[in-house]
């Protein structure tokens, strides 16, 4: 690897940083993670270590192993302490306030430290402007669940220096993961494809064709893994309804990308899937 890798910073511990934190520990990292919010934290930690445990049950790792991955995991209460080789920033889909992070983190990092996002649809160029040294800001698009699926979506920027983007699809190897390289595209890939397998579901149930547990068991007898409703709970209503709103001001309001009225009232009123306890379906 061009940079030497030591320690990785994950910030935010929500649906995607936990499983990140995760597999970086479990690839030998020192990790370190940090949340605003105290509570998500401790729930991240506990859902890392339910994780480890359960893959001690399955025989994929030892319980010595799991005992070390998780002693590797440090959690943090104050973002000013974090002095790492790479920042993978998991928080909310917002511009600013990824942006803000990383002029936190650029005030008391070297400018060699890597600052990845796990954006799903902001542009990377976009979350680089103003950022000192942006040719380190980088696209580290994991997949939910992040302990399990394969794929990362590694994406350059405009200022993202080669080198960077090369040192984060190695470091995506080292943690058992399948790097893919995508231009700055709204969406990337996977996001931009999969946008219609949401919204035209949506549209379905809008127009009452059929209810959404129906259109959820036909998707999944006719080969998709998961309905498309299932699926927006596991990602969490906000970070849909967040990403295809990015998507829909990304493509200068082109109307296939239209975000649905239905999701935002789910969003409005709270139900954000698994994380909440209640989204299409009840977790409680
Ligand atoms: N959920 C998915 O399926 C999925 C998949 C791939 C990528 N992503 C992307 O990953 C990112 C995180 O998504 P998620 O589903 O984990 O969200 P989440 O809502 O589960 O977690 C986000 C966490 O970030 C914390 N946070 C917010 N602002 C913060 C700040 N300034 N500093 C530190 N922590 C802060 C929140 O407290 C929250 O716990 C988003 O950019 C999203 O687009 C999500």
């Amino acid at each position: 690897m061009a940079h030497s890798i030591e320690k990785i910073a994950v910030i935010g511990a929500g649906t995607m940083g936990s499983g990140i934190a995760q597999v970086a520990a479990v690839a030998g990292f020192q990790v370190q993670l940090f949340d605003l919010n105290p509570e998500v934290l401790k729930k991240g930690m506990t859902g890392i270590q339910k994780n480890l445990l359960k893959a001690v049950e399955l025989g994929k790792l030892s319980a010595e192993n799991a005992e070390a991955t998780l002693a590797r995991i440090a959690p943090a209460d104050d973002l000013r302490q974090l002095v790492c080789d790479v920042v993978i920033e998991a928080i909310i889909e917002k511009t600013e306030a990824k942006q803000n992070v990383f002029q936190s983190l650029a005030q008391i990092n070297p400018p060699t430290t890597i600052f990845a996002s796990n954006t799903s649809s902001i542009p990377i160029t976009r979350i680089a402007r103003g950022i000192p040294h942006p040719e380190r800001v980088v696209g580290m698009h994991f997949f939910n669940p992040a302990h399990l699926m394969k794929l990362v979506e590694v994406i350059s920027g405009e200022a993202t220096s080669a080198e960077v983007a090369q040192t984060v699809a190695e470091l995506s190897t080292q943690m058992g993961k399948t790097p893919v390289m995508a231009a700055d595209a709204p969406g990337f890939i996977v996001n931009r494809v999969a946008r219609h397998f949401y919204l035209e579901s949506l549209k379905c149930l809008e127009e009452r064709v059929a209810d959404f547990a129906t259109i959820d068991a036909l998707m999944e007898n006719s080969g998709f893994k998961m309905g498309p409703f299932k699926l927006q709970d596991l990602i969490g209503m906000d970070i849909n309804f967040s990403v295809t709103s990015s998507m829909f001001d990304s493509f200068h309001g082109e109307s296939r990308f239209r975000p649905s009225r239905l999701q935002e009232m789910k969003v409005e009123g709270g139900f954000l899937g698994k994380k909440t306890g209640k989204g299409w379906y009840s977790y409680e």
